[in-house]
C-alpha cells in the first residue's frame, strides 16, 4: 500500500501534464478544419494559388490543424452523347485532373499527393505547359506527351512509385474518381462561380481566398493553442489573382 502511495502523485503529475500539453499536433480529426479546393489543373489562377499560397500551409505548422481536400474538376464537364470529359483549357487538363485524382487516390498522405500537386502545378504557373485548345476532348488512350512529362518528372523528384498512377488512369478508376469530384462539384451550395473556389468548413471564401489562413484560424474550434501561423496571419493579402476561370 505505502508504495502505491508514493507512485500516485507522480501518475497524477504526468497526467496532468499530459493534459495541458499545448501541441496542435494533437487535435483530433474531429476538430480539424476542412479547407477544399475545387480547382482545374490548367486554370491559371489555380496554379498560382496552389504553388504560391497554399504551400504555406505545409510550410508553417498550420497543417496540423487542416483537413485539406483537393478536387480537381472545377468547371469540367460531360458529353452527354459520348461520356467524354470537357475541360476549358483542352485534354491536357482534363488528363491532368485525372492524374492529380489518381495521386490523391494512390498517395492518401495529405503531404505527399499536395507536394507532387503543388510540382505540377508550379510546373503550370511558370508556363511549362500552355493551355490546350479550348473545349477539346478528353481522349482515353493519351497522346499528352508533355502533360505526361511534367507529371513523370515531378514523380521521380518526389521519389514516388508511378506504376500506381498508370494503373489507376488505365483502369478507369481515375475515371471514376474524377465523376465524384464532379458531382461533389455540382453539389455545391451556393454553387461555384470560378475556380480555384476555396472553402473552409463548406463556406466558400469567394475572391478573399488569398487570405484562407485567416479564415481556417478563425474556423479552428480546437484547443487549446493555436498554430503560431495563425499569428502572423492578418487580413488584407490582395485577392487579385490573374486568371481565375468562371465556371460557365
Ligand atoms: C445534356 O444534359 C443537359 C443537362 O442534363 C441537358 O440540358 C442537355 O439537353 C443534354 N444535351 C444533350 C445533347 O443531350
Ligand atoms: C516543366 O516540366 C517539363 C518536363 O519535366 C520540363 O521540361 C520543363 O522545363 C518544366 N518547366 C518549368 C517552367 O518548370
Ligand atoms: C470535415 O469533413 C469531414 C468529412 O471529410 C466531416 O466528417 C466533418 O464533419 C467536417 N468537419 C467540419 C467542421 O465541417
Amino acid at each position: 500500500m505505502a508504495s502505491g502511495g508514493r507512485l500516485f502523485p507522480f501518475a497524477l503529475v504526468t497526467l496532468f501534464l499530459f493534459l495541458i500539453s499545448p501541441s496542435p499536433s494533437l487535435s483530433s480529426d474531429d476538430d480539424k478544419v476542412n479547407l477544399s479546393v475545387y480547382y482545374e489543373s490548367l486554370c491559371p489562377g489555380s496554379a498560382d494559388f496552389i504553388a504560391d499560397y497554399l504551400v504555406k500551409t505545409f510550410e508553417t505548422d498550420l497543417i496540423n490543424i487542416i483537413n485539406l481536400r483537393m478536387v480537381p474538376w472545377g468547371n469540367a464537364r460531360i458529353d452527354n452523347r459520348t461520356g467524354a470529359f470537357i475541360c476549358q483549357h483542352g485534354e491536357d487538363e482534363c488528363y491532368l485532373n485525372t492524374i492529380q485524382a489518381c495521386a490523391i487516390d494512390v498517395w492518401s498522405d495529405q503531404k505527399r499527393h499536395f507536394n507532387f500537386i503543388r510540382c505540377v502545378e508550379r510546373n503550370i504557373s511558370k508556363g511549362g505547359l500552355q493551355s490546350g485548345k479550348v473545349s477539346a476532348v478528353y481522349q482515353e488512350k493519351s497522346s499528352n506527351v508533355a502533360a505526361l512529362k511534367v507529371w513523370e518528372s515531378c514523380a521521380e523528384e518526389q521519389k514516388l512509385e508511378e506504376a500506381d498512377i498508370y494503373k489507376c488512369y488505365t483502369s478507369g478508376r481515375g475515371r471514376e474518381l474524377e465523376l465524384r469530384y464532379k458531382t461533389e462539384t455540382d453539389q455545391l451550395i451556393p454553387p461555384h462561380e470560378y475556380t480555384p473556389w476555396v472553402a473552409v468548413n463548406n463556406q466558400p471564401l469567394y475572391d478573399d481566398f488569398l487570405n484562407f489562413i485567416h479564415h481556417v484560424c478563425k474556423a479552428y474550434k480546437g484547443g487549446p493553442a493555436k498554430p503560431l501561423a495563425c499569428n502572423s496571419a492578418r487580413r488584407g493579402a490582395n485577392s487579385a489573382v490573374r486568371g481565375a476561370d468562371e465556371a460557365r
